[in-house]
């Protein structure tokens, strides 16, 4: 049983099947796609002895060439040394033009693979098998693919859509606690910033989403790709609407930066963030106080930070200046009207800036 969820990216569309059982179809997936023989199956070390071997078996059976490449788990595989490491490997396996490149692990795989697919011999094809929580609900749709360099995060990289997302839910059984309470983050800000109906549902259902129970997981992770699909959609590269997945993420990033990468993992610098840019839409765009308190309730609910402490905000403030979606030089916020509709591109007063960081950072 799996959701088809289409995004529409003209001669660029696919699918994201969001279901059970979907990796051992996943050389049967490739097949209908009719991609080339030899394939690149690029996993990591937590997540390819538990599942490589069938993702491998799958491609095998349905008549493909597969090899498997293992890099170390954790963002420190997101480098040009890794990168290079599956060029070697992709050209010791003879891949050539139509060939292809299976991402099976979590975003850091996702993005990396996805990359590595976009620049060998200038470009092939790519097939997402996202299997943490943020990569179902984020980082495996859109075709933002890259690696990060000594001086920042995602510094080089490419918009370049898979040809499928591969979505088995099964999975999150494995996934550690951690990890999958911090893609929750990710999961909540669809409902803040395109669905109040889903961000309603996810109220209700926090006990069952906290159990993973498999049905309210299915909806879950396919209410998300679906609202992730309708803004690439309507904007595969940023020029405007997409900005609006960026909610939390400006001071999410200062923190994950001065707080020195590793110590938060992405989804609970984004929590914070989140709980940061509904104070600061109370006073700058209207959010009504009670929708900021029900945004803050159902972070606490998850088991995700709303404040964090020891960050001086004088770095934090320098590093937002610093991200790479500002444009002249202001610091621009997206910010919720109410529950389901955000603005982007919102200029906050300097001294609010701080005043909310000092509720946050108690
Ligand atoms: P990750 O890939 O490091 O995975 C988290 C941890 O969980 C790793 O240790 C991994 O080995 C393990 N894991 C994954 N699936 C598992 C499973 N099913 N069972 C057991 N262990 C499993 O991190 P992530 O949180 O998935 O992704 C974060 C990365 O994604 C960052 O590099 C971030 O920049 C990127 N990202 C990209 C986009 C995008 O649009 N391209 C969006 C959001 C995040
Ligand atoms: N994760 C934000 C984006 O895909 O645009």
């Amino acid at each position: 049983m799996s959701k088809v969820i289409r995004v529409e990216l003209g001669a660029r569309s696919y699918d994201i099947h969001a279901g059970t059982d979907l990796l051992g179809s996943c050389g049967g997936v490739c097949r209908e796609l009719q991609l080339g023989s030899r394939c690149l199956i690029v996993s990591d070390s937590n997540v390819a002895p538990l599942y490589g071997h069938v993702v491998r078996d799958s491609l095998a059976e349905a008549g493909f060439q597969p090899a498997i490449f293992i890099v170390p788990a954790g963002e420190e595989s997101k480098d040009p040394l890794t990168l290079s490491l599956i060029y070697d490997e992709a050209l010791a396996r003879m891949l050539d033009r139509q060939s292809f490149i299976v991402a099976l692990g979590g975003g850091v795989i996702g993005d990396l693979a996805g990359y590595a697919a976009a620049s060998f011999l200038r470009g092939i094809r790519f097939v997402q098998v996202p299997t943490s929580l943020m990569a179902m609900v984020d980082s495996s749709v859109g075709g933002k693919t890259g690696i990060n360099l000594p001086q920042g995060k995602n510094l080089v990289g490419a918009f370049h859509q898979p040809s499928v997302v591969l979505a088995d839910l099964a999975t999150l059984s494995t996934l550690p606690d951690r990890e999958y309470i911090s893609g929750l983050s990710e999961v909540m800000k669809y409902g803040v910033i395109q669905d109040a109906e889903f961000f309603a549902f996810l109220e209700k259902k926090a006990g069952k989403i906290l159990a993973r129970d498999p049905e309210t997981l299915e909806r879950v992770v396919a209410r998300c790709c679906e609202l992730k699909a309708d803004v690439v959609g309507q904007d595969e590269r940023e020029s405007g609407l997409r900005a609006i997945l960026n909610f939390g993420h400006t001071l999410a990033h200062a923190i994950e930066q001065v707080a020195g990468y590793g110590k938060f993992l992405h989804g609970e610098a984004v929590a914070v963030g989140m709980a940061y840019a509904a104070i600061l839409s109370v006073s700058a765009a209207g959010l009504p106080g009670e929708a900021a308190e029900r945004i803050i309730n159902l972070l606490g609910k998850f088991g995700l930070p709303v404040s964090v402490k020891g960050l001086n905000w004088n770095a934090v403030r320098k590093a937002m200046q610093a991200d790479k979606k500002n444009t002249g030089g202001a610091v621009r916020f997206v910010l919720a009207c109410e529950i389901g509709r955000v603005e982007p591109g919102i200029e906050v007063k300097e001294d609010l800036l701080e005043e909310v960081w000092n509720v946050i950072s108690q």
